[in-house]
């Protein structure tokens, strides 16, 4: 589904150029579940956001199924992200002034492929995360857990065949991480593709497979 080869990206700052992915070569199936660990700074959301289309490499090749993405529009590459992918970003980054209902029909705006029955999508995907009482509340009304569980539905309101998540754990305690990795679970066993960026060991379990970002390279690790 995803492939991507001899990918590297380097960020330029005051204290010179600084190599953040080194010769990188990955690819994943349609349907895998993957995990990314790697120490704070490592690459970890540099390389999400390359798979996400919202940063481009470079050098190298991205491909993802039949498309070299390095040579689409940007156009098409909206398209592809709208129609395809799923993000949870860290930090969950809800719209405050927005309710939880208008926070997840946001990825459906722009997408005329869903309009007719965007709101039949919205309930559905804030059902599937348990909260349809909160609904018409604010994200400042919401837990930690909460929050997380409304930008999951966001990002999967769209049916994506591909969810990118970073560390979406991080900030939780132990009975909201299960609750959303279960959820994980759940779209996984639906088909969806899933990459998991964690530094949690015991959460890169749930994967099936797992990779290790360190000094620009990515490595199959076994847990
Ligand atoms: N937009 C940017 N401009 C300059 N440097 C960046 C930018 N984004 C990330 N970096 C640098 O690239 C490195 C990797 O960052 P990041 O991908 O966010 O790591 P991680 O998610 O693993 O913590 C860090 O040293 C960070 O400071
Ligand atoms: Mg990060």
């Amino acid at each position: 589904m995803i492939t991507l080869s001899n990918i590297h990206k380097s960020y330029r700052s005051a204290a010179g150029k600084e190599l953040v992915l080194k010769n990188l070569d990955f690819s994943i199936d349609k349907g895998e579940y993957v995990a990314i660990m790697g120490s704070s700074g490592s690459g970890k959301s540099t390389l999400m956001n390359i798979i996400g289309t919202l940063e481009t490499a470079d050098a190298g090749e991205y491909r993802y199924e039949d498309r070299r993405i390095n040579t689409l529009s940007k156009g098409k590459l909206t398209q592809l992200r709208n129609e395809q992918m799923g993000f949870v970003f860290q930090n969950f980054q809800l719209i405050p002034n927005l309710s939880i209902y208008q926070n997840v029909m946001l990825p459906l705006i722009y997408n005329r492929k869903w309009f007719i029955r965007k709101k039949e999508y919205v309930r559905k995907a804030i059902e599937s995360v348990g909260l349809q009482a909160k609904m018409r509340q604010k994200p400042h009304q919401l837990s930690g857990g909460q929050k997380q569980r409304v930008a999951i539905a966001r990002a999967i309101v769209n049916e994506p065949a591909l969810l990118l998540a970073d560390e979406p754990t991080g900030s939780l305690d132990e009975e909201n991480t299960e609750f959303i990795l279960n959820i994980f679970d759940d779209l996984h066993q639906k088909g969806v593709t899933i990459i998991l960026i964690t530094h949690d060991a015991e959460v890169a379990k749930r994967a099936q497979r797992t990779m290790m970002l360190k000094g620009g390279v990515l490595k199959e690790v076994q847990l």
